[in-house]
């Protein structure tokens, strides 16, 4: 970990329907994480345009957990970036794994998330993972790399700037999943610096690279203080409110150690 902001987020996943999103984002409203740490949350669609209002001039940033690329049309269920900036969000996650598992998005149709989300002024938060195949047969970093090269194809040096990669094993995920060794994490994140760094020039330096995985209080400060590493992604430990800022509270220290050095 460098003097770089350190990013914690929590997404909320298929949980949460407006009155338990709206009192937990109450739970949160006066929360002030200290400086150096940007906090946000993902919360479900049905639930984002309150969250924003609750949250609303509080320094946690609240995003869509999905969109669609174009603006309005025949696409029945989806949300557009229109609508998730009309919400009040700022961020979107782009790419998550249950998406690409489940619902059938691929490398090519998160860069036209991207694309989209970037045009409406929305940061992506682009999560890229490998399968347990992939880890096992030994060609995570080559997954990694392709997700990475062709989620940012196209994108100008200055929209670069507005990007976050989340690199989140898919085999680390859930109840089912082992969160991944910091020495593995480590490896995989300085490869993927120079991914950003090929694909950024210099300021590929300044775009934030979070690990997410089944993160806990108990190893978040495992990750966070990798050089490459510049914040985490929770999911179930994140879901509560306390938890959360439980979270923030164990990187908090380290964070201020580096702020007054
Ligand atoms: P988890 O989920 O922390 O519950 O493993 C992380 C994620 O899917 O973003």
């Amino acid at each position: 970990m460098d003097q770089k902001n350190v990013w914690i987020g929590t997404n909320w996943k298929m949980n949460k329907g407006p009155a338990e999103a709206i009192a937990a984002a109450r739970a949160l409203a006066t929360f002030r994480p200290p400086e150096g740490i940007r906090c946000f949350l993902t919360p479900p669609a049905t639930s984002l345009r309150d969250v924003c209002s609750v949250l609303e001039g509080s320094p946690m940033m609240v995003g869509a957990q999905n969109m669609f690329w174009e603006d309005s049309g025949a696409w029945t269920g989806e949300i557009s970036g229109p609508m998730v900036v009309e919400c009040g969000a700022s961020t979107v996650l782009l790419g998550h794994s249950e998406r690409r598992q489940h619902f059938g998005e691929t490398d090519w149709t998160v860069n036209l998330k991207v694309h989209a989300a970037l045009r409406h002024g929305l940061r992506p938060l682009i999560c890229i993972g490998d399968t347990l195949d992939e880890f096992e047969a030994g060609v995570s970093q080559e997954t990694l790399a392709r997700q990475t090269k062709i989620a940012l194809h196209g994108v100008s040096p200055e929209d670069l700037e507005r990007v976050v990669v989340i690199y989140e094993p898919v085999w680390a995920i859930g109840s089912a999943g082992r969160p991944a060794e910091a020495p593995f994490v480590s490896g995989i994140h300085t490869e993927l610096r120079s991914v950003v760094r090929e694909i950024a020039g210099e300021s590929g330096v300044r775009i934030p690279l979070l690990y997410g995985g089944s993160v806990s209080q108990a190893n978040i400060c495992d990750y966070v203080v990798l050089p490459d590493v510049d914040g985490v992604l929770a999911g179930r430990g994140g879901w509560d409110p306390a938890d959360f800022m439980k979270l923030v509270a164990c990187v908090s220290e380290l964070v201020s150690a580096k702020v007054d050095a």
